[in-house]
Formats: C-alpha cells, sequence, structure tokens
C-alpha cells in the first residue's frame, strides 16, 4: 500500500490571530489536492480562529508545541485536551528550534509523543543533525539517538501513525536545501530504524517528511523519492507558493 503523503506548514512564529485567518482564506483554494493530506501548523493564539475558518475544507490543523502533563500549575503552557477540544489534529514535537532555544531533551519530546497519541493527537516528530553533525560524519548515529528515545514506550500500532519529519538544522531558513539524495539517505535510514526497533510492517506504514528550505521549485523532487512521504514546510507556507507545494504533483 503507498503511503498518503502529508505536506504540513509550520508557521513558526508568524501572524496574528486576524493575519492568520487572512492567510487561511487565501490558501484555501489553492491547497486542494484530494491524494494529500494537508495540515497547518499555527501559533497556540491562531488555533481557534484558523480551526474555524478551514471548517469545511480539507486542511487539518496543529499545534506547534504541547505539554505533556493533563493539566495543573505550568503557567504558559497548551494541555493536551485543550488542542483536542480547540478541534487539532496534529501536533509538531522536538522540532529543533524549540530543542535549541526552549532546551527541550529527547526525554521530554517523548513524553510529549505519548501525551499526545493517549489524547488522539498526532505526532509530528521532528528530527535532524547540525552542520557540525554532518560534518563530523555522525548524522545517522544522532537521528537514531532522536528516534528511539522519541519512540520509547510507544507501540508498534501507535508508531504506525505517527509522522517523523526529517529536518536537517543546516537546512532549516538558510535557503540551502538538502539534495534529494541527502533528504532521501536520512529518511531511508530513519525507515530502517523504525524496522529495527518495531518490524517492516510499520516501518512501511510510518511517513516521513522532509523539511528544511522546501519551495514550490524544489518540492515535486523531493516528495519524488522512496521514503520522503512529503514536507513539513516554514517560509513558503506563509505565502501562496504553499499552494504549488501542495499540488506538487499537479
Ligand atoms: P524553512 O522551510 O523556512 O526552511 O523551515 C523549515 C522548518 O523548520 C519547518 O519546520
Amino acid at each position: 500500500m503507498a503511503r498518503r503523503k502529508i505536506i504540513a506548514g509550520n508557521w513558526k512564529m508568524n501572524m496574528t490571530p486576524s493575519e492568520a485567518v487572512a492567510l487561511v482564506e487565501t490558501l484555501k483554494p489553492l491547497v486542494q489536492n484530494e491524494d494529500v493530506d494537508v495540515v497547518f501548523g499555527v501559533p497556540a493564539i491562531d488555533i481557534v480562529p484558523v480551526v474555524e475558518a478551514c471548517k469545511g475544507t480539507n486542511i487539518a490543523v496543529a499545534a506547534e508545541n504541547m505539554y505533556f502533563e493533563e493539566s495543573g500549575a505550568y503557567t504558559g503552557e497548551i494541555a493536551p485536551k485543550m488542542l483536542v477540544d480547540a478541534g487539532v489534529k496534529y501536533v509538531i514535537l522536538g522540532h529543533s528550534e524549540r530543542r535549541d532555544y526552549f532546551k527541550e531533551t529527547d526525554a521530554d519530546i517523548n513524553k510529549k509523543v505519548l501525551k499526545a497519541i493517549e489524547h488522539g493527537i498526532t505526532p509530528i516528530m521532528c528530527c535532524g543533525e547540525s552542520l557540525e553533525q554532518r560534518e563530523q560524519g555522525i548524522t545517522m548515529d544522532f537521528i537514531r539517538q532522536q528516534v528511539k528515545i522519541g519512540l520509547q514506550n510507544v507501540t508498534a500500532d501507535q508508531a504506525k501513525n505517527l509522522v517523523i519529519a526529517y529536518e536537517p538544522i543546516w537546512a532549516i531558513g538558510t535557503g540551502k536545501t538538502a539534495t534529494s539524495q541527502q533528504a532521501e539517505e536520512v529518511c531511508k535510514g530513519i525507515r530502517q530504524c523504525i524496522a529495527e526497533i518495531y518490524d517492516d510492517a510499520t516501518a512501511a506504514e510510518i511517513r516521513i517528511q522532509y523539511g528544511g528550505s522546501v519551495n514550490a521549485g524544489n518540492a515535486a523532487e523531493l516528495f519524488a523519492m522512496e521514503d520522503i512521504d512529503g514536507g513539513l514546510v516554514g517560509g513558503a507556507s506563509l505565502k501562496p507558493d504553499f499552494g504549488k507545494i501542495v499540488c506538487y504533483n499537479k
């Protein structure tokens, strides 16, 4: 069975609530592609108006983060059941910006992955190496560790529904995309790692995205690779170009 492509925007810390609704209205007609799952990852304050604006469309909404506790004295955090109640279907977890600026560890991300699954939210779990790690030749060692710890205590059945986003840090926001061969090599390596943790059937089902300077010009080539099941798109998800990325096969 062929894996269905999933193409997600990560708006990061952009768009006020009113700008967010305007962007959804602009993008709605441009992201019609029945072959693809389309996701908008938006800032927490934009979730409610964006879910409302996306009603009746093919667009699902993702949060960009979530806390791993149910509720309580965690000032400033967002609980999983708040996301569920607001209509969120996916959550981006462990983005390199959260690991770097907010010191999230693999163990934190694992707790969040488990919590999201418990609440029926699909994690988009991010991984990816720095330029230094790539130059040292430890890309796959590093990513295997991120994936193995991130998926601790996740069952094979649960893992099948997850999304993993491979985002080399050196390609994020730099305009320097990994070549389709470089991206494929790591995505294939992640799939092998999943097969080792679970089995071939799980590895065959899990969807692995590439992220890092994806744009309308390179999306089709990246998404044509055997082990790349779509993209996690930053800058270009804020522009009408996102429609071209989603409709890469048209
Ligand atoms: P860019 O597409 O802006 O490089 O960002 C990638 C990213 O970090 C998506 O999560």
